[in-house]
C-alpha cells in the first residue's frame, strides 16, 4: 500500500478496504505513515465519513495496535464510559456501587482537558491515592474489591493515544467514526465484557445537540456488537453541571456524600440510573442498587477501592488557599446556570488544565450553591470559588457571569451577579 492512495480514496469519497485501513492504522502506528499523511487521512474521514463496517474495522485496527486485557474474574464485568461532562463524578459512587452489587467493575479513565475534569484528576486529591497499575494489580483488585478506577496502560491502543494528540491539533475530532471508535478501542482494549455508555448532550457536553449525541450513540454501540462487547448507550442532559460541586477535591466529597446517603439528588438519580443498566447487562437485573446504596456497602467498597490503590479515605480532602464568594445581585429565581461556563471557571481557577502534561490544583473548583429552578435571594451566596492562586478569580468570574441568569420576581430576567467576597 501507499499512504496516498488510501488518502486519495477517503477523499474522493470511497469505502476503504479491511486491508487498507489495517496497513494504515498499523503503519502510523510505527511511524511509516507521518503525521501529515494521516492528518490528511483523518480530515478525508471527517468531510467523508465512514460507514458502520469501516468504523467497526477502523477500531479493531487500533485495538490491535496495542494488547488486549483479558480480565478473568469469577464475577459479570461490566463499564461504564461518560463522554464528558461538568460536574460528572458519577464514575465515583457508581464504580463501588455496582461492584457492591455483585458486578466486577474494571474503569479505566483518563485525565482531564479544557473546561471537563478527568476522573483520574478529582481522584488524584485523595491522599495517597495512585492511578497507575500494572495489569497484574488491575485482576487482582478487581476479584479482591470488584471496582477499580486507575489509569490506562500505555499499552492499550496505542494507535489512538497517537492519532487523539494529532486530531487534537488538525481540526480532526469533530468526527462521529474517529469519535466512537477512539473512545470504543480503548473500552473493548481494556477487557470488560460489557459496557454502558453515558452520551452526553448539551452545552457543557462534546455533541452539543441530541441528533449528534444520538448519532454517536448508535455507532458506539454499533462498534460494541461489531467486537462481542454487549453495549448499551443512554443519552443524558449535561446543560447544566451535575450537581453542585466541579472541581477535583470538591468532587470527590459529593460523591462520598452520595455513598454515605446524601449528596444532590441529580447525582443520585444519574448513578442508581446507570447502575440499573449495568447490572441489567451484567444479568443482575434483579439487585436493587438504590437498597444496597442506603445499606452502606456500597460506601464500604469505596473505603477498600481507595485503600487498595494506596488512598486513605477517611483522610481530610485539600483545602484551598483562597475561597471567593459570589453573591446574587438580585432576588428572584435562578432560570439558567451553563454547564460550559463553569466548567471554564473550574478550570481557570485550576481544577483543569490547558495542555496536556500540565498539573492540577487539587483543591481548585466552583460549588454551585443554587441550581436551575431554585429561588435565590440578592446578597446571598450563589457560588463559592477555591483556589490556591488568588489571581485566578479574575479570569474566572466573566465565565461565570455569562453562565447563569436570574429571572426577577418583578420582571424578565437579569445578570445575576454582584461582586462578593
Ligand atoms: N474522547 C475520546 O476518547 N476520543 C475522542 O475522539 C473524543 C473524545
Amino acid at each position: 500500500f501507499a499512504a496516498v492512495d488510501v488518502i486519495r480514496a477517503k477523499r474522493d469519497g470511497l469505502r476503504l478496504t479491511d486491508e487498507q485501513i489495517g496497513w494504515v492504522i498499523d503503519a502510523y502506528t510505527r511511524g511509516v505513515v507521518g503525521d501529515e499523511q494521516m492528518a490528511a487521512l483523518a480530515m478525508a474521514v471527517v468531510l467523508r465519513g465512514m460507514d458502520s463496517a469501516e468504523t467497526a474495522r477502523w477500531t479493531g485496527a487500533m485495538i490491535d495496535s496495542g494488547e488486549r486485557l483479558s480480565l478473568t474474574c469469577s464475577r459479570p464485568t461490566v463499564d461504564k464510559h461518560s463522554t464528558g461532562g461538568v460536574g460528572d463524578k458519577i464514575t465515583l459512587p457508581l464504580a463501588p456501587l455496582v461492584a457492591a452489587c455483585g458486578a466486577a467493575v474494571p474503569q479505566l479513565s483518563g485525565r482531564g482537558l479544557g473546561h471537563t475534569g478527568g476522573t483520574l484528576d478529582k481522584l488524584e486529591a485523595i491522599p495517597g491515592w495512585r492511578a497507575e497499575l500494572s495489569a497484574d494489580e488491575i485482576a487482582a483488585q478487581l476479584d479482591d474489591v470488584g471496582a477499580v478506577v486507575c489509569a490506562a496502560t500505555p499499552t492499550l491502543a496505542p494507535a489512538d493515544r497517537k492519532l487523539y494528540a494529532l486530531r487534537d491539533v488538525t481540526g480532526t475530532v469533530e468526527s462521529v467514526p474517529l469519535i466512537a471508535s477512539s473512545i470504543m478501542s480503548k473500552k473493548i482494549a481494556e477487557g470488560a465484557g460489557r459496557l454502558v455508555l453515558d452520551v452526553k448532550t448539551g452545552s457543557g457536553a462534546f455533541m452539543k445537540t441530541r441528533a449528534q449525541a444520538r448519532d454517536l450513540a448508535t455507532s458506539l454501540v454499533e462498534i460494541g456488537a461489531a467486537h462481542g462487547v454487549a453495549t448499551t448507550a443512554v443519552l443524558t442532559a449535561m446543560d447544566t453541571p451535575l450537581g453542585a460541586a466541579v472541581g477535583n477535591a470538591v468532587e470527590v466529597a459529593e460523591a462520598v456524600e452520595v455513598l454515605r446517603g446524601g449528596g444532590p439528588s441529580d447525582v443520585v438519580e444519574l448513578t442508581l440510573a446507570l447502575a440499573r443498566e449495568m447490572l441489567a447487562l451484567a444479568g443482575l437485573g434483579d439487585v436493587d442498587p438504590a437498597r444496597v446504596l442506603a445499606s452502606g456497602q456500597a460506601y464500604e467498597t469505596w473505603c477498600r477501592m481507595i485503600r487498595a490503590q494506596g488512598g486513605d479515605p477517611e483522610a481530610p480532602l485539600p483545602r484551598p488557599a483562597h475561597v471567593h464568594v459570589v453573591e446574587a445581585a438580585e432576588s428572584g429565581t435562578l432560570t439558567r446556570l451553563d454547564a460550559y461556563g463553569v466548567g471554564v471557571a473550574a478550570w481557570r481557577l485550576g481544577a483543569g488544565r490547558a495542555r496536556k502534561d500540565d498539573p492540577v490544583q487539587p483543591a481548585a473548583g466552583v460549588l454551585c450553591l443554587a441550581k436551575p429552578g431554585d429561588r435565590v435571594e440578592r446578597g446571598r451566596p450563589l457560588f463559592e470559588l477555591h483556589t490556591d492562586t488568588p489571581e485566578a478569580v479574575s479570569a474566572a468570574l466573566p465565565a461565570l457571569e455569562a453562565a447563569c441568569t436570574i429571572g426577577r420576581d418583578s420582571d424578565g430576567d437579569d445578570s445575576a451577579f454582584a461582586a462578593g467576597d
